[in-house]
């Protein structure tokens, strides 16, 4: 089972996370999330199989007898028990939440004496890829599981998980992280790049902030760029279609395109808008990252455009988000695909909150079809589902499985939170 319990309501109302409120409404949702992924169906009915076998194994009953299946009734606590391993966020992230998570984990550990596994918050979303269609599994393949054979590992088994191949390289793109991490094999990691100020999601949201669209800012903008695009590539089809065939033209579809409708000295025009937003740290050769000039870049466009408190259109809105999407993707499949030139990697794995992009997707997937690496060989793109791009419990399940399988399991009182926790 995999719950997820949103606050995005609650940060609507002040278009961003406030760490207190954020963490007074973890600790009102911790336990109920925590029952609540107890008592799940699925969940329910693996446990009781499991206990029903127990008890009736000298009957020979079958796993599979509804009747007795639902003749046991089991509370959260009973299926508690039946918990092996748990698996915590650590890190990075705001403390307060982290904390109420981190604790509540402890506490779980201590009083069932189960060993925890704490994982790192991007070490989970790298792990999400693995959830994709490829339906090669690495519970069959891997050697290092057939030495592990008697280990209670066997209990997650049922995971359809790829084979991965190294060294991976890892976008990791969230409302706290932008990084580029080399991965060289299960649990080994070389931060190549990251953020030096916002992280995209952050600019994401920011932007939608100024815009007045909402929160979380990166659905709203994505929305809104996706309109722009859409309608460009209309007036292009269009004018391309008056060249070829210049009878067509009627004063119906007399469209220009953002090149042919320059805005004027007060930067405004007839629905287009000549601006381009900057690149950051696109002429440095190294991986890092900025967004906090590219939002700045932004505002004062916004501030330019509404200097006589004229409200902007939604059709400038949409051509703002198209500018800044377009800006915030180029530097990051560009600075990507660089990586990629300098360490090879055989898998690119796309992940975080901002993964769930259409636009950053398709462009990522583009440009990997054009790249051949000195071998010849075209390096993998692995996507997590759109459903797990976000913050979600299987992802850190997921990486704390790869941990389990190499003994990488700790005890609740030697494991520590570290809001700034690295790779
Ligand atoms: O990973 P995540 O759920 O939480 C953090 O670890 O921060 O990422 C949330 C971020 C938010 O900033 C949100 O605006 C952004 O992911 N996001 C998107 C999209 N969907 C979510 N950004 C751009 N385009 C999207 N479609
Ligand atoms: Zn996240």
């Amino acid at each position: 089972s995999n719950i997820v319990s949103s606050q995005v309501d609650l940060h609507a109302k002040t278009s961003g996370v406030v760490p207190e409120v954020a963490s007074r409404a973890h600790m009102e949702a911790i336990i109920p999330v925590v029952e609540k992924a107890l008592l799940q169906e699925n969940t329910k009915s693996e446990i009781r199989n499991t206990k029903q076998t127990q008890k009736y194994n000298v009957l020979n009953i079958k796993n599979s007898d509804s009747n007795i299946v639902s003749n046991f009734d089991i509370g959260a606590s009973d299926l508690l028990q039946e918990v092996t391993h748990l698996a915590v966020t650590a890190g990075p992230g705001l403390i307060g939440s982290l904390l109420v998570g981190f604790n509540t984990a402890k506490s779980l550990a201590y009083a069932l004496n189960i060993p925890i596994i704490p994982i790192n918050h991007i070490e989970g979303h790298i792990y999400s890829a693995l959830c994709g269609e490829n339906p090669k599994s690495e519970y069959r393949n891997s050697k290092q599981h057939q030495n592990n054979k008697d280990r209670k590992t066997q209990e997650i088994s049922n995971f359809v998980l790829r084979a991965l191949n190294f060294p991976i390289l890892a976008l990791t793109v969230s409302g706290g992280h932008t990084s580029l991490t080399l991965m060289k094999d299960h649990g080994v990691y070389e931060n190549i790049g990251a953020t030096i100020d916002d992280a995209a999601g952050e600019a994401f949201d920011k932007v939608a902030k100024l815009l007045d669209l909402g929160y979380p800012g990166g659905p709203i903008v994505s929305r809104y760029a996706k309109k722009y695009r859409e309608k460009i590539s209309n007036s292009k089809f269009l004018i391309s279609n008056q060249i070829t065939n210049p009878e067509s033209t009627s004063s119906q579809n007399q469209c220009h395109s953002v090149e042919e409708n320059p805005a004027d000295s007060a930067g405004r025009c007839g629905g287009d808008l000549n601006i381009k937003f900057p690149r950051p740290l696109l002429d440095r050769p190294d991986f890092n990252f900025s967004f906090s000039g590219l939002k700045t870049s932004v505002l004062y466009t916004v501030k330019k455009l509404t200097v006589n408190s004229q409200p902007l259109t939604a059709e400038l809105k949409q051509q703002i988000c198209y500018e800044f999407e377009e800006a915030v993707v180029d530097v990051l499949v560009t600075k990507t695909m660089r990586a990629a030139m300098q360490y090879e990697p055989k898998i690119i794995i796309l992940a975080g909150g901002v993964s769930a992009n259409l636009f950053l997707r398709k462009r990522l997937t583009e440009e990997l079809k054009n790249h051949k690496t000195k071998e010849h060989d075209c390096i993998e793109l692995l996507l997590p589902p759109l459903e797990l791009c976000g913050d979600n419990a299987a992802m850190i399940g997921l990486a704390a499985y790869y941990h389990i399988i190499r003994d990488d399991i700790s005890s609740w009182d030697k494991i520590k939170v570290d809001s700034n926790l690295k790779l």
